[in-house]
């Protein structure tokens, strides 16, 4: 297993080079945070969560942070051990060699890839919402939503191809391929556009709490009802997990940090314990004000019975929240507030953009690493003479992308990418404590504290997350898998640089795109 390793010392050699500039204060480190990781999960998948979960939910979004929480301590040794770009991949092919690294980088095409189709289809909801309601115009569901899923089978009755997700998905692409260097100030703004539309939210529905709308409180118990997989308490938390995704981007930016043992914790910890109580008081107020029972119980949201069930109800015309697209701007209309429903919309509309580029960024600078590794073809990661962006690799990306968010309903993309992200979390922190006995007197700029009670409670919560998600995310994962050994034996094995004794690190060449992660808010990375 642990054959091919990409030697730490070169990859730590080039990464010093580098001249760093260290601005990053806990104050912006955070703000970085917070940006990129609020959107499609609070926005959309409330709904799916509470269909999960009912009200539980609130618990829910409590496991989901601290797995993420643990799990992001483990994600900041390593980040700042090897400052460079990769991220999971780059650390596991320094610790635990080639083949594992392969199939991270294969599992994190999982993780930001179907994270940006996901968040796509979320837009979508959102857009089609805010059109219907400032102008009645309303697009037929064949052209607005994707068929459901099951094990059981295609129902195109909920719609047959996402255009909107699919035109948002091609646009932001595009951008990306002509290069974006969007200013710290215009990332600031979206945030801010984040925040204030949730602290809208909070202020609007929390008045209008009714007691009883919280019992019974976990319909579907902890695990689901007896026969069922991906429901309940835990099941919600498997899924609501999106909703956290994103702060690697903290991480990320350990080399640019002041201070990086104190601020990278603080960043991390700051950013997801902001977005926990955010989220904490959102689920309270749409529980509150309007219900979050689920249709029926034992019901996966997104499933053909779930869409059958929805249509019924929208018939008689009440719409629960377990069946809108657009969670929170449905709570506000229902409360009344039919201004604030389209100024979240709006909201929605323009912040989740950002979410979708930073996905398909990463995803783009991880492909570029491999192609520059040998294990895919090289000719991915040809930068474009002009834009000075991988151009081929984000337009072969994006057209994925694209025709994911077309087909699938967002909550089961979510989960599909929740199953990826998973599995690279589980490899960093088993790749932090193979690191700390191999290699024990490296210099650490940040240490994950108690790292033998941390790490391990990490590995162990996305396991318990995973094993948690719906049967068909939970299958994704293993056949996802097994096609990326059947190419990385035809194809990376033996074109592997590392395996062909060529020990490059391309991280510090000239013509490299600049940066692990897009400029974010607060900060330019660049
Ligand atoms: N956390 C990000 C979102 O919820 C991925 O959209």
């Amino acid at each position: 297993m642990f054959g091919r390793v990409k030697p730490l010392d070169a990859i730590l050699a080039t990464a010093e080079k580098k001249s760093l500039h260290r601005s990053l204060g806990p104050v912006q480190l955070t703000l970085l945070g917070v940006g990129a990781i609020i959107g499609t999960g609070i926005f959309v998948l409330t709904a799916a969560a509470a269909q999960k979960a009912g009200p539980g939910m609130m618990w829910s979004f409590v496991i989901a942070g601290f797995v993420c929480a643990v799990a992001a301590l483990c994600y900041s040794e390593l980040a700042s051990m090897v400052p460079v770009s990769g991220s999971a991949y780059t650390y596991t092919y320094a610790v635990v060699g080639e083949v594992l690294a392969w199939m991270v980088g294969w599992a994190l095409i999982l993780e930001y890839a179907v994270a940006a189709s996901a968040v796509s289809v979320g837009w979508s909801g959102y857009f089609m919402g805010l059109l219907r309601s400032l102008t009645g115009f309303e697009l037929p569901a064949a052209l607005s939503a994707g068929p459901s899923w099951s094990m059981n089978g295609i129902d195109f009755s909920t719609g047959v191809i996402n255009v909107p997700a699919i035109v948002v998905a091609l646009a932001v692409t595009l951008l990306l391929m002509r290069g974006t260097k969007e200013s710290a100030t215009f990332n600031a703004v979206l945030v801010a556009i984040k925040v204030a539309a949730l602290t809208m939210f909070v202020i609007l529905t929390v008045p209008a709490i009714r007691g009883e709308h919280f019992a019974p409180f976990t319909p579907n118990g902890w695990f689901g009802p007896a026969g069922t997989t991906g429901l309940g308490v835990v099941g919600a938390a498997a899924s609501i997990f999106f909703a956290y995704v994103g702060f690697d981007a903290v991480s990320t930016a350990a080399e640019e940090t002041k201070n990086p043992q104190r601020n990278v914790p603080i960043g991390l910890i700051g950013s997801l314990a902001i977005c926990t109580v955010f989220y904490l008081l959102v689920a309270a107020g749409a529980i509150g004000a309007v219900g979050a029972q689920p249709t029926s119980l034992g019901v996966q949201p997104g499933s053909p019975q779930f869409a059958t069930e929805c249509a019924g109800l929208a018939q008689q015309g009440d719409v629960p929240l377990v069946c809108s697209n657009e969670a929170l701007a449905h709570v506000l209309r229902a409360i009344n507030y039919t201004w604030a429903g389209d100024l979240i919309g709006l909201a929605a509309n323009l912040a989740l953009p950002s979410v979708i580029l930073m996905m398909l960024y990463g995803q783009t600078r991880i492909f570029f690493v491999m192609a520059r590794d040998g294990l895919l073809p090289e000719k991915l990661a040809t930068v474009h003479p002009k834009w000075k962006t991988p151009h081929i690799v984000t337009l072969i990306t994006g057209v994925f992308v694209a025709i994911a968010a077309a087909l699938l309903p967002v909550g089961q993309l979510a989960d599909i990418s929740n199953s990826g992200t998973l599995f690279a979390f589980f490899m960093v922190s088993m790749a932090v404590l193979i690191l700390r006995v191999r290699d024990p007197h490296r210099v650490r700029p940040f240490r994950t504290p108690l790292v033998w009670i941390v790490a391990p409670v990490a590995a162990i919560g996305c396991v318990l997350l995973y094993f948690n998600l719906p049967p068909e995310a939970m299958l994704v994962l293993p056949v996802w898998g097994m096609l990326g050994l059947v190419f990385y034996f035809a194809y990376g094995h033996r074109k592997s640089h590392v395996g062909l004794g060529r020990i490059e690190v391309h991280e510090d060449d000239a013509d490299v795109p600049h940066s692990a992660v897009p400029p974010m808010p607060g900060a330019s990375i660049d």
